[in-house]
């Protein structure tokens, strides 16, 4: 009988670690995909659009808290189903445009299925939090079976980062229960990290302008000349001016 339960408890313990393995592959495959777009963005646009990339699995102390606070039943299967967040990655991106370049890269990726996307960047939370949220699946390969795992991604910038990450401290910090000043004036600081993102956007495009014109800059009249088809306008002008001259 005592053999009995503690193999039950024994194979439940190597039933609960395989399916966490699952989710942790799930995020190392993940965290590579993120970073050979990175390189490759860099090498196309020019700039790394990320910034920092971190990731976190969720224990299973905090797994089984929410499933209780959810009415989850708690065995694998329904948690499986119903806690989508237990694999979590998150994008530090420079530039808010960079955000949805690399929403849009992850979704032409093949073997990233975006099931649910949250756009707190255009549409922020009452209390000022913005983050782009995409809930994805993707087959990670155990040894015996092929298995479709769910990833939390938040891509936000540097100045979305830092204002979440003060916002959850404060918020535990006075256990959830927030002075109404307080609040205002995190409010008050997320529209000031947003202006501060819209400013460093404009100055990102100014900046890559110069720098696009001084790679290519406009053509000067000796350099037109030479192009046939300038040297083709150049002359059928002046063969007009000569004629209306000897009219
Ligand atoms: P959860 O039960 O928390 O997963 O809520 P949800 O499924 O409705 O997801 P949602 O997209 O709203 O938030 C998921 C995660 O985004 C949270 O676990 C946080 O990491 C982050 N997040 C959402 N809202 C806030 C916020 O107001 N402040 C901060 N700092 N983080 C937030
Ligand atoms: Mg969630």
């Amino acid at each position: 009988m005592v053999e009995d339960v503690s193999d039950a408890l024994s194979e439940a313990r190597e039933d609960v670690a395989r399916f966490l393995m699952s989710y942790k592959f799930a995020i190392d495959t993940l965290m590579a995909k993120v970073n050979i777009l990175n390189e490759e963005f860099r090498y196309t646009n020019d700039h790394n659009p990320i910034e920092h990339v971190g990731s976190r699995l969720k224990t299973p102390y905090s797994i089984l808290e929410k499933a209780r606070r959810r009415g989850v039943p708690l065995d694998l299967d329904s948690i499986a189903k119903e806690i989508l967040d237990i694999a979590g990655i998150r994008v530090t991106c420079s530039f808010v445009s960079d955000t949805y370049a690399i929403r849009d890269m992850l979704a032409g990726h093949e073997d990233i299925r975006i099931t649910e996307e949250k756009d707190y960047i255009r549409s922020p939370k009452a209390n000022g939090y913005r983050s782009l949220h995409l809930l994805v699946c993707t087959p990670v390969r155990m040894s015996d079976r092929t298995v479709e795992v769910p990833v939390e991604i938040q891509i936000r910038t540097i100045a979305m980062d830092f204002w979440a990450s003060l916002e959850h401290k404060i918020y535990y910090k006075y256990a959830k229960a927030v002075p109404q000043d307080l609040l205002d004036e995190l409010r008050t600081a997320a529209e000031t990290a947003n202006r501060l993102d819209v400013t460093m956007e404009r100055l990102h495009g100014e900046v890559r302008e110069l720098g696009d014109r001084a790679q290519n800059p406009l053509p000067g009249p000796d350099e037109l000349r030479r192009l046939p088809i300038a040297a083709e306008l150049l002359d059928a002008l002046a063969d007009r001016v000569n004629s209306r001259r000897s009219d």
